[in-house]
């Protein structure tokens, strides 16, 4: 039902607006305004928060009917959820939820999360932002960069990774996390000291939010820290393994999108006297990708369904978002060559689709970081 509905509203709204919003470098407020009316900005969290109850399947699902009309919503939706409220809601005081969550999941307001910073991207553990306690309030210095949601009109809070002590671990296997302490802060907008910066010029994902955040001498209530002091890199460890579902949920959507634009177009564009998709050369490239797209969405529904289950699912959340994310680039790509020189004209959401693709083997972990999940889960 829920993908029906969510298939539903992103034909009928997202589709007539996507070409502008992307065009324009528009956020899509009445679309967020939509969605959340529709329950759609906190799937799930449990209703006593103002969730959707639903499970990760059920998410996935929605992520996937969005981004197979647009990605820029798709991943407004996606980060807001499994990045900018999960933390709160897993690690968060019973304060902290009653404060944030009943408007984060309504989507009056939407949460971000600061891992990223100039030095500390797949070395995630690399966190140079720091936090000092001073007469009962945190102090944070430092910068984040490529962040997500942090500086819309309603953006309400952004939870950070900040360094609040030094030489915990022991270091082992050279890992910069070990030898930091890293805890997690949550920093509400308009904290003075606390600035999103200028929105990036982006590849694709116009459409979406994306700036780096500077902290000067920003001070934050001593219980703004969530969860255990010390245990923040962990905390942000296990929120991506479930951010990992949606990225590769946003591919699936993705690749599927690029899919019913070529057999369409195929069907459509005449040449040597037969429409286009009766040759060979074209059905194969159809053909191949809907095969491997069915693969690469069974892969991420096992991914969503084992962490349903209370399962460990840090290796197939990986896998999922290693193999659809070079997928979806692949099929865009073919999709594209379907469209011939019209695949390169904006008019066409192939075009948009192309520029899109690519973000999905970096974002939420590069192609080699996922590698390196991988490899570890397999005892190497
Ligand atoms: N769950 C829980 N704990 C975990 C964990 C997980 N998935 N992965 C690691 N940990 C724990 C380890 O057990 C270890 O704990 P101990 O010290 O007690 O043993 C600790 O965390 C440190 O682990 P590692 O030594 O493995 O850490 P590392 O420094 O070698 O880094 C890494 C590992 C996998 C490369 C990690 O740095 C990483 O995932 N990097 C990529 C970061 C990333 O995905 N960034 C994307 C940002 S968000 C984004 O991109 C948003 C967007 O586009 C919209």
């Amino acid at each position: 039902m829920v993908r029906d509905t969510v298939r539903d509203f992103a034909r009928k709204r997202v589709a007539p607006a996507a070409e502008e919003l992307d065009r324009t470098k528009s956020f899509p407020y009445e679309i967020v305004a939509e969605l959340a009316e529709l329950g759609l900005m906190g799937i799930p969290f449990p209703e006593e928060y103002g969730g959707g109850g639903g499970d990760t399947l059920t998410y996935a699902l929605a992520v996937e009917e969005l981004a197979r009309i647009d990605s820029s919503v798709a991943i407004t939706m996606a980060a807001h959820t499994s990045l900018g409220t999960m933390p709160i809601y897993l690690f968060g005081s019973s304060e902290q939820k009653a404060d944030w969550l009943p408007e984060l999941t309504a989507g009056r307001k939407l949460a971000a999360f600061g891992l990223t910073e100039p030095d500390a991207g797949s070395d995630a553990g690399n966190t140079r932002t720091n936090a000092t306690l001073d007469e009962g309030e945190w102090v944070i210095d430092g910068a984040k960069q490529f962040i997500t949601n942090a500086g819309t009109e309603i953006s309400g809070c952004v939870t950070i990774t900040a360094v609040t002590g030094g030489q915990t671990g022991n270091g082992a296997g050279g890992s910069s996390s070990a030898r930091k302490e890293i805890s997690n802060l949550i920093v509400p907008n308009g904290t003075p000291g606390y600035e999103p910066g200028e929105p990036y010029r982006k590849m694709g994902w116009n459409a979406s939010d994306t700036r780096p955040l500077s902290f000067d001498s920003c001070r934050v209530p001593e219980s703004s820290l969530l969860g255990p002091r010390g245990a923040g890199f962990k905390q942000f460890m296990q929120i991506l393994d479930g951010g990992r579902i949606g990225v590769a949920a946003m591919a699936v959507g993705l690749a599927q999108g690029a899919l019913d634009e070529a057999i369409a177009y195929a069907k459509e564009r005449q040449a040597f006297g037969k429409p286009i998709g009766k040759f060979q050369a074209i059905q194969a490239k159809v053909a191949d990708i809907s095969a491997q797209l069915e693969a690469a969405r069974l892969l991420t529904y096992r991914a969503a369904l084992q962490k349903d289950a209370g399962e460990s699912f840090t290796l197939t959340a990986a896998q999922a978002k290693l193999i659809t994310g070079r997928l979806a680039v692949r099929a865009c790509e073919e999709a594209v060559q379907i469209h011939g020189g019209y695949g390169f004209i904006e008019e066409y959401p192939v075009c948009r689709f192309y520029r899109d693709a690519k973000i999905l083997t970096i974002g939420e972990g590069t192609d080699e970081v996922q590698h390196m999940v991988i490899a570890r889960q397999l005892g190497l």
